[in-house]
Parts: structure tokens; sequence; C-alpha cells
């Protein structure tokens, strides 16, 4: 069987990817004639390169591209020569792309980056080739094109090498290979160029066919990562999943974590029926010699070198969403199979990508790349990336819209989750409670500034108070006098704010409290991640709902009027959006009734 060689194409827009890949699939003989003869045709329409047939124009879907400027898909090729057989990702160029492009290159060996002679090495290139070494890809070939445009000039090329060189000499690449080529005329990608006799060093497919990619096989411990649970007879259970390292025998022994059970292989099935070994690579589903509890997202580990676990990690994280990465905020991580809350706890910092530099940060937007500690909401079993991909790449996922907002890899674990427990008290809320005679709740008051919030919320407080309940009110411009002194009104900041907000209301009710918040709390993510912290029936949203003509009409502390002269900035509902609640718990409407009015319609909620 021919080895088979991964890898991605990166340039930016008008380098002349789509033609060095349209050149290897010709080469290669891919592309038959009859297509030769369309393209041909349709280059006399939108070519812009004379004679030579503008081979751009043969990837699927490349009208569009050709009308837009842009390429918009991610595609994957297949061609093979005598010796290896390829397959070749085609990323879009365009920046918005990045995404797709990330989520290509991390299982890619190689990348080769593409510059054109003229233009030298620009952001994209520099970004490009900083996410393909963050994802792991070992190998790069700097593909300098358009070597036809400049006479083939000697120094041209010299000068791009060594500026790639400087680039990437923290990256950690094995390899790095350097070739003059013209895509559009096949010079040095199929055949050797008679217009470089200075150029000594193989072609690209020369190349691409004799690289070493494979990595030195120490034997790794084994790892498997559980995929789903199910049962091949009445008395097993089995865990599938794909073996990530190392390999396993029936009668060794395994641990599951985080879980830490332990147990024997019992048997083990591939898809040929079952097997006595199987290794990296192999789908499996294995059964155990005894019931233990194995959920989706553990990992079955090698009992002498277990898998690690934590929940606080350092990573390096991609941004691949329009809208900022903030720290604090709820998101959902995605690591092997697993998948868990998580939050970036600090940004260390971010990359400069023009320069490498470290530049401070305090949210990352789309593009950026950056240094973070991440918290998650459970234990997580993993291996640091640069050890093994499958079980250190992650992703981050906006738990409101689904939408993946970031990629990364774990760096290093901050401190073992196993080294802090929880302590257990005898005196618990159940007990704390009782002795106040009361169900401990969290209304959490969420409006724009002015719609009344703390009103209502004082006036709730009075009439529990004069019930005998045993109640706090946490008031944003209070606590923004002391414990979130700190904090302004950016994003980051309020996600910040309410965090710290929830997790004393939560404290709060522990300690056998009714907590009364009253937060602008803008954002649906700060106050879902608010709710996920309370036990059910005990946190109560209520949607303070005065439009903001009105809250302006009131503007009780002028600050409207202020915001509106520019005096304010990040003003909620003026240049800060506010995103009110889709199902609010109560919704209170200040316009129909006055503030007693919607504290007796909280009261009878309570009740
Ligand atoms: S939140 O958005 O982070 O929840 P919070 O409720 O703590 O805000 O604070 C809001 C109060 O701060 C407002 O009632 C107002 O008095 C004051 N304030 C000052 N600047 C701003 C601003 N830019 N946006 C909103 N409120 C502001």
């Amino acid at each position: 069987m021919l080895n088979t060689l991964r890898f991605i194409v990166c340039g930016s827009v008008g380098d002349g990817k789509s033609t060095l890949i349209d050149r290897l699939l010709i080469e290669s003989g891919e592309i038959p004639v009859d297509r030769m003869n369309e393209l041909e045709r349709a280059s006399g329409k939108c070519g812009v390169q004379g004679l030579e047939p503008e081979l751009a124009l043969l990837v699927d879907g490349l009208q569009a591209e050709c009308e837009q400027g842009i390429a918009i898909d991610t595609a994957h090729r297949f061609f093979s020569t005598e010796s290896r057989e390829f397959i070749v990702a085609d990323m879009p160029g365009h920046e918005q792309y990045t995404r797709n492009f990330a989520a290509g290159a991390s299982t890619d060996d190689l990348a080769v980056l593409l510059v054109d002679v003229r233009k030298g090495l620009l952001t994209q290139t520099k970004r490009h080739s900083r996410i393909v070494a963050m994802l792991g890809v070992r190998h790069v070939v700097v593909a300098v094109n358009k070597m036809d445009m400049i006479g083939w000039d000697e120094s041209a090329f010299n000068a791009i090498v060594a500026d790639f060189h400087t680039l990437v000499a923290d990256f950690g690449f094995a390899s790095v290979q350097a070739i003059p080529m013209s895509a559009l005329s096949g010079d040095n990608v199929a055949f050797r160029s008679e217009q470089a006799a200075w150029y000594v060093g193989p072609t690209l497919i020369d190349y691409l066919e004799a690289v070493d990619v494979s990595e030195v096989e120490e034997s790794r411990p084994f790892r498997m990562p559980v995929q789903c649970v199910n049962r091949p007879n009445s008395e097993s259970r089995g865990y599938c999943g794909t073996i990530a390292s190392g390999s396993v025998a029936v009668g060794a022994p395994v641990r599951v974590l985080p879980g830490g059970a332990e147990a024997r292989v019992k048997s083990i099935v591939a898809r040929q029926g079952e097997q006595e070994i199987a290794g990296a690579g192999d789908a499996v589903t294995i059964t155990l010699d005894r019931e233990v509890d194995v959920s989706r997202g553990q990992v079955l580990s090698s009992v002498d070198d277990p898998i690690q676990i934590s929940d606080q990690f350092q990573a390096s994280v991609l941004c691949l969403s329009e809208h900022p990465l903030v720290p604090g905020r709820p998101y959902l991580i995605k690591l092997h199979t697993a998948q868990v809350g998580v939050t970036i706890t600090d940004i260390k910092f971010k990359l400069d990508i023009d320069h490498g530099s470290r530049l401070a940060a305090n949210t990352l937007g789309l593009n950026d790349i950056g240094e973070v500690t991440l918290y998650t909401s459970h234990p997580l079993a993993f291996e640091p990336y640069k050890q093994c991909k499958l079980l250190g790449a992650f992703i981050l996922i906006d738990r409101m819209t689904n939408e993946t907002v970031g990629a990364g890899t774990i760096n290093f674990a901050l401190r073992r989750a196993s080294n802090i427990h929880w302590q257990a008290v005898d005196v618990n809320k159940v007990a704390r409670a009782a002795l106040k005679s009361q169900k401990p709740a969290c209304i959490w008051f969420t409006g724009l500034s002015g719609s009344g919030k703390s009103t209502i919320a004082n006036l709730l407080e009075k009439r529990l108070h004069a019930e005998g309940r045993h109640s706090y009110l946490l008031d944003g411009d209070n606590v923004r006098h002391g414990l979130n002194r700190d904090l302004g009104f950016t994003e980051a900041d309020r996600v910040e704010n309410i965090r710290r907000v929830a997790e004393v209301a939560k404290l709060m009710v522990d300690a056998g409290l009714i907590v009364i918040v009253s937060f602008i709390s803008p954002f649906r993510s700060e106050r879902d991640f608010a709710r996920s912290l309370f036990e059910s029936g005990e946190f109560y949203e209520a949607f303070v709902d005065t439009p903001i003509d009105e809250c302006e009409k009131r503007d009780v502390k002028g600050l409207y009027a202020r915001a509106r002269q520019g005096k304010i900035a990040n003003f909620t509902g003026i240049d800060s959006p506010y995103e009110p609640p889709e199902t609010p718990s109560i919704r209170l409407d200040t316009i129909a009734q006055k503030a007693d009015g919607c504290v007796e319609q909280l009261l009878l909620m309570l009740r």
C-alpha cells in the first residue's frame, strides 16, 4: 500500500494557491483532458494571465471565487503519484475563514505556505505559519511563487527565505524546505526549471514524495476516550472509542479517568470481530470484567502510567468568532469526547502576529491568538497537545448559539484537580435554612439602568423583612463601591462583575438567605451562568421590562443625558447592548403598574 501524505496549502488571496493545487492535480493526471479544454475556454472569460490556461478555474465552485475574488470553500482533494498518495486541503485565504483553516490543519503532516515573491511575507502567511505550528504541523514548505514574473531573481528568493527562517525560528518545525517556483507554468512544481540553474533543491512533487513525516513512535501509554457506552449483551457494557495512543490487551488492567475506577479488559471487539490486542488508531468496543461507572468523555487509561486529570489549564487559543472571547464568560469546551463548561480565567497575553511579541489584552478578537488560563466545570482527562494531539486539542463553543468560537491546545495543567477537594461541612444549607424557617432563594433582577430594579428590589426586601424573612440585597451601584471597585463597564468587566455577584449570591443562598440581586446584567450568557449555580427552584429571573425611551425620560441619575452627550462610554442601551431575557421567571411591566404592584406580583410568584 502506498503511504499517504496529508498536507495543506496556505496562501493569501491571489498568491496562486488554487493554481498550484490544480497544477499538482494535472501533473498527477487527476484532471482529464476534456476538462483542460473546458478550462481553456473558461479562462477566456475571467482568466487574467494571458495564453496559459487559468488553472485556478478548475477547482470546484471556482466560478464563484473568480467573481468574488476570494475562495470560500474548504475542500479536500486526492491525488497520487507512483510512490505516494496525497490528501490536500485547499484552505481559503481570506481572513474570515480562519475557522475552516484551523479545523483542517490539525490533521495534516505538512503545510505548503505559498508566498508571492513580489509581495513577500504577508500578515496572513505569518498567521497561517503560527496556526499550523500551534496545531502541531511539523513540516513546512515555503513555496515562493511567481518567480517567472521577476525573472527568477535568486536574491529575491533568498530574501524571503531568510525572512521566513527568522519568523519561524522558535515555532518548533521539524523541517523547512523553500522552493522557488511558478505554479502557473509548472516550473519546479513537477519538473526542474531551466530558468533557475542556481536552485539545486528538489521540485515540489519530488519533495512531497520523499519527505519523511513519520514521528519516532515511542511506545506511548494506552489511552482511549470513550465515545459511547453500549450493551453488546445482557451481562456486560461495552465502551466504544478510537484508541488515541498505546495499545491494550485482553486481561490488562485499565483505569477510567477522571472517575478513577479500575478493572481488567474482558474483551476487545473490532470491526473484524474479537481480538486479543488493539492499538492506536483502532476503533474498538472494550468490555471490562466488572461493572464500573464509565460515561462518554472518560478515558480508559493504562494503570502504570495513567492519563493526567485537571480542571485548570494553560492553553493557546485562537479566536474564531466575530464576537470577542471574554474572560469570565461561560463557554463549553469540547476536548476529545468530553464536553463540559469552561471559563477563561485570565488572558496572559495575545500574540502580535507580525512580530511575535506579547501584547496585553482583556479580550481576544477574531483571529487573535492568545495564551490563556482555563477553568472547567468538571475535571477532564487530557494530555498536553505536544504529547498527544488527540487528547490535547479542543474547541470552545458558545452556549447560546452553539457556534464554535475558538480552537486551542492545552499546554499544561495549572493544578491537579485532585489537589483541592470540597471540604465536607456538617452544618449545611438545609440546616441553616431550617433555623430561619425559610426556603433560601435568589431573585435576580435584570433590566436597563433606570428601569426601576433598585426601587422594586428595595420594596421587596422591606416586605420580606416585615414578614420576618432573612434576606440580603446585592445592588449594582453598591457592590461596585467595594468588591467590584476594580471593574468598569467594558464587556469583559461586566462579565466579571456578574460572575462575582453570582458566586456571592450563591454563597448567601447557601447561608440560608433570600438574596435579591439588582444588576443590569445585560448579557444572557452570564445570567444563564448565574442560574446554573443554583439548584432548581432556587433561582428566579425577574425582568424589569422598561423600554429605553421610558428609562431615558425618567433619567433619575442624569446618566442618559450624559451618555447622549458622549460623556459616558459603553452605556447600556446606547452604545453597549442589552440582551433581554427570552424566558424570564417573571416579567415586570413598570409602565402598566407601580413598584408596589410589581412587588405583589413577585410575592405571589414566590409563594
Ligand atoms: S452591569 O451591566 O455590570 O450589570 P451594574 O448593574 O453593575 O451594571 O451597574 C450599573 C449602574 O452603574 C447603573 O445603574 C448606573 O448607575 C451606573 N453606570 C455608570 N456607567 C454606566 C454605563 N456605562 N452603563 C450602565 N450603567 C452605568
